[in-house]
């Protein structure tokens, strides 16, 4: 990780915005004549991160794709792959502001062309008690907010998904006080498991109801942290509200690591059910921080783990 930003984003360098367009195109092609995983011209390039990827198979990219949480259009776990085709993810912008030497609005093809692009296999685990394995293609979140020149003594990050209720019809029902707010502790944002998805399954475009065109993933705390199709980022000192912190604080906090000893207030997480396998699909006992005991630990020494928040 250390040492491959480049601290000072050469421009020229940047992948001009035809070439990312062209690219663009070509996946969508691609889709429209099934070729679904296949690899392209581009993919080849996508290096695993084995220090950081799962050994575990990775659900099939049908299964990542249709059983989806994105109440931006609708509640139903097949409301994702059935409306969010409505949204336009070409041209898009990330704001980055707050406590940053660099603050603006940076278009996306820009943040790409100044990111090290790699693959990561994650477990994901919703807090309602499914799990997948999914290999993600992305950077990681410290590389973004280094290149806004993020004030790294500050002490939260906050994200923000879209607000475009004629394309995202969840939006025209208040089940969320929209946009969707997420936030991480300065340290679990700059943590290397922190990671900003763009793509999925070797291809270099997220599907829309992924969280497209650019999501937080953070393996080890339940799913809902994982922020889908950010607009917004604010590095600032006030702990972040995140939406489901707002709709229910007496189930859901701020911290919401994986926790297989604490249970969500209506059911237990001892155990998770891996999407997939249908019918006999095999209950399995859910892991302390999703399995990512090791490396994330040490950021809550101190802190009591027994509170589900
Ligand atoms: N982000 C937004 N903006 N809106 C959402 O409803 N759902 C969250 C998270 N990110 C959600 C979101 C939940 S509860 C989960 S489990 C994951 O997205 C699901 O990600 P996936 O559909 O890619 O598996």
């Amino acid at each position: 990780m250390a040492g491959r930003y480049k601290s000072k984003i050469g421009w020229s360098e940047v992948t001009p915005r035809e070439v990312f367009m062209s690219r663009r195109q070509w996946m969508t092609g691609a889709a429209a004549l099934g070729l679904g995983a296949i690899a392209g011209p581009s993919f080849a390039n996508i290096r695993r991160n084995a220090k950081f990827s799962t050994l575990e198979e990775p659900n099939t990219f049908e299964e990542i794709t249709s059983y989806n949480n994105f109440y931006e259009f609708g509640t139903g776990k097949d409301d994702p792959a059935r409306f969010a085709d409505a949204l336009t993810t070409d041209p898009w912008s990330v704001e980055i502001d707050g406590m940053v030497e660099r603050p603006g609005n940076y278009n996306l093809a820009d943040i790409l062309g100044a990111m090290d692009i790699e693959e990561r296999v994650y477990r994901l685990r919703c807090v309602e008690r499914w799990s997948m394995v999914i290999p993600w293609v992305g950077f990681e979140l410290a590389d973004m907010l280094k290149m806004a020149g993020a004030d790294m003594n500050a002490k939260y990050v906050r994200f923000e998904t879209l607000y475009r209720p004629d394309e995202m019809r969840g939006q025209r029902r208040r089940t969320v006080p929209w946009p969707y707010v997420e936030g991480l502790r300065m340290d679990e944002a700059l943590h290397p498991l922190t990671f900003m998805a763009t793509g999925l399954y070797g291809e270099e475009v997220l599907p829309n109801q992924n969280g497209a065109p650019i999501r937080l993933v953070v393996p080890w705390k339940y799913g809902f942290k994982s922020i889908k199709s950010i607009v917004k980022v604010t590095v600032q000192n006030d702990e972040p509200l995140n939406s489901w912190q707002e709709i229910a604080p007496n189930e859901y906090g701020f911290y919401a690591n994986v926790n297989p000893n604490v249970d969500h207030p209506r059911w237990s997480q001892a155990m998770e059910r891996r999407v997939g396998g249908g019918l006999l699909a095999k209950n399995q006992p859910t892991e302390m921080f999703n399995g990512y005991g090791e490396e994330v630990a040490s950021l809550y020494e101190g802190m009591d783990l027994a509170k589900f928040y």
